[in-house]
This record gives C-alpha cells, structure tokens and sequence, in this order.
C-alpha cells in the first residue's frame, strides 16, 4: 500500500491526529502529508486542519482516485495497482495493454469516460462522463481453459454484492453476464481471455455500472430497458467505494471453489427454470434453461428432451 493510501486510511480512522502524528502512522515525512492534504483539497476533499485539534477529513468527492480506492480495504486485500483515465477509447484495452507489458494479476484500469466502450457481442456501450463505473480488471487465474466463462459469473457476482451492500436494492443476474434490479439492466460485464498451452493465460474482465444517471442521461432506445443505482435507490454510493468492493468480491469468487461459485451464481441467477431463446452460432434454440455448468455454458433443455450446451450468445427470456 503506498504511504498516500495509508495516509488516507490513517485519516478516516483516526481522526484529529497532528500534522507529525500522521507522518510517523504512515511512515513518510510531513511534506508528504502537507502535500497531500493540499492536493486532495484541491480536488474537491473536505479537510479541516485545526491549530490544536489535528486534521479531520470530512468529505470526500465522488472521484475515482487511486489511494482513495486502496485506502478503502484492508492492506492485504487492496489491488496491487490502480490506474485512472479521465477519458480512453475502452478500459478493456488498456488492461490488455497492459497485461501484455506483464501488468500484475489484480490490476485495476478506470476511467471517468470511455470514448468507445463496448459490449458483448460487438455492441457499444453507453459510458457517460462521471455518471458510472467503468471498470476493466487483469486476472490471471492459475485455471484451465474450460473454467474461464466462470470468471463472467465470478464479475456478476461480485457486482451484485458490491451493489448491494452499498444500497438497498436487490438484484438478479440473467445468463451470463447482465446484472438486473427490477428487471432492467444495472450492470453488465465483458470479458476477454487470452490462452497458451491450453491455459488461459490472462483474462480482462470489463464492467460497466449504471451508478448516477438520470432516465434522460441514456440515450432513448435504453430508457426502458436500463437502470442506475440512483434510479433504484436514492442516493447514489461513491464510485471510489464501489470500485473498491466489486474488486474486494472479485478476488473473493476466484479464490472459491468451483462448486461454491456456481451455487451462489445460481441462487442469484434469475433465467434458470424459464423458457429461453437463444441465438448461438447462427441457430435459433429454444426450450428451459435447465443449469450452468462450470465453463459458464447454459444448459438448455429442448423439446426433444437433450441438453443443449450454450456457450456464449444472446438469450430472450420468454417466460
Ligand atoms: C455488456 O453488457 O454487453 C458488457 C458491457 C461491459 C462494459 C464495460 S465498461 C468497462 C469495460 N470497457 C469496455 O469497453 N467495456 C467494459
């Protein structure tokens, strides 16, 4: 953890500590603290420096900022390294960027605006400045190849808690990767893998978050279909904190057993049990979405009574 995370962490924690009292916790020096304290001022931080009562942070501004994120996790379980954007083509890029110049597993890519995000499927994905979390993350899973649509469920999942534990809101996940409240989409997630030797050698897993918008901040063809967390529940949480958590879960639900991650994908999962459409390789199958298995496929039970393996596509539910 860098000394500006502990810095921080040191200050919501302890509060009224001195000038020197935060420099000795966190092991740098007072020009650090006093430089810090003025730039986090300046990006819009309420911090009140008393003569005799010690510095007390107050506020802190809705923006995505490195040790802000760090600062809000235990050391040991803080991302090795968070990068932020204000604007970029897609985050999902940058990760892979980076992964290639051998970026560590866990690293975090964010941005404030994504000039060209994408969804599953070739789709864009609408990323308006400041209103959502836009969020790409490097894995790599020591896992076979045939595990790696698990990391999908593994993302919707952390989503779902993230969200969940800073609103009151209950959300549902529909095969694979879209996560709902009241049955519009909050969330969805793109993963893109890379395989050697029949491994998967990296993964980035995209997620974007409907966080502030407003009905009219999505363009009109999403307004019904959409959602945000301050659309489903008043007020909005902090990005920073969301980011954090989603990150916190993500590595929670790689580290689970297989069969402990599909369980609780399944009691979240709200197309098990219905009749689905699917639209996979060109063909149209359609019948009752019977289970998941562990490479992320939907099985899906036709009229003829087999399984039908789903591995990546498009799904309707019809009931
Ligand atoms: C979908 O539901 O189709 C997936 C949407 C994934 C969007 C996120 S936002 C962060 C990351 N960067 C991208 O370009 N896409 C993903």
């Amino acid at each position: 953890m860098t000394p500006e995370a502990r810095l921080l962490r040191r200050l919501r924690d302890h509060p009224g500590q001195s000038v020197d009292q935060l420099a000795a916790a966190c092991r740098t020096s007072t020009d650090l603290v006093l430089a810090r304290l003025a730039e986090w001022r300046s990006l819009g931080f309420d911090i009140l420096e008393h003569p005799s009562g010690g510095v007390h942070l107050l506020a802190v501004p809705d923006r995505l900022i490195p040790e802000d994120i760090a600062s809000l996790l235990p050391e040991d379980q803080a991302p090795p390294r968070v990068l932020v954007f204000q604007s970029t083509a897609s985050t999902n890029d940058l990760a892979e960027r980076e992964a290639l110049a051998g970026a560590p597993h866990g690293l975090v890519v964010l941005a404030e605006t994504q000039e060209e995000g994408r969804g599953r499927l070739g789709r864009p994905w609408h990323s308006a400045p400041g209103l959502g979390l836009w969020m790409s993350i490097l894995l790599r899973p020591v896992w076979p190849a045939s595990r790696a649509g698990s990391l999908t469920l593994a993302a919707a999942l952390a989503v779902a808690d993230a969200t969940e534990a800073l609103c009151p809101i209950h959300t549902r996940i529909k095969w694979p990767n879209d996560v709902l409240v009241d049955g519009r989409k909050l969330a969805g997630i793109l993963t893109e893998t890379r395989f050697q030797d029949g491994r998967l050698s990296h993964a980035v897993v995209g997620i974007g978050i409907n966080v502030s918008q407003g009905t009219t901040d999505f363009p009109p063809e999403l307004r019904t279909i959409a959602t945000s967390l301050a659309l489903a529940s008043t007020p909005a949480p902090r990005r920073a904190e969301l980011a954090a958590i989603v990150w916190q879960r993500l590595a929670a639900w790689c580290a689970a057993p297989p069969d402990v991650l599909l369980a609780a994908w399944r009691d979240r999962c709200d197309t098990l049990g219905r009749q689905v459409r699917a639209r996979c390789a060109g063909r149209l199958i359609e019948g009752t979405a019977h289970s998941v298995d562990e490479s992320g496929s939907l099985l899906v039970r036709i009229e003829s009574g087999s399984l039908v393996p789903i591995l990546a596509g498009d799904i309707v539910h019809l009931t």
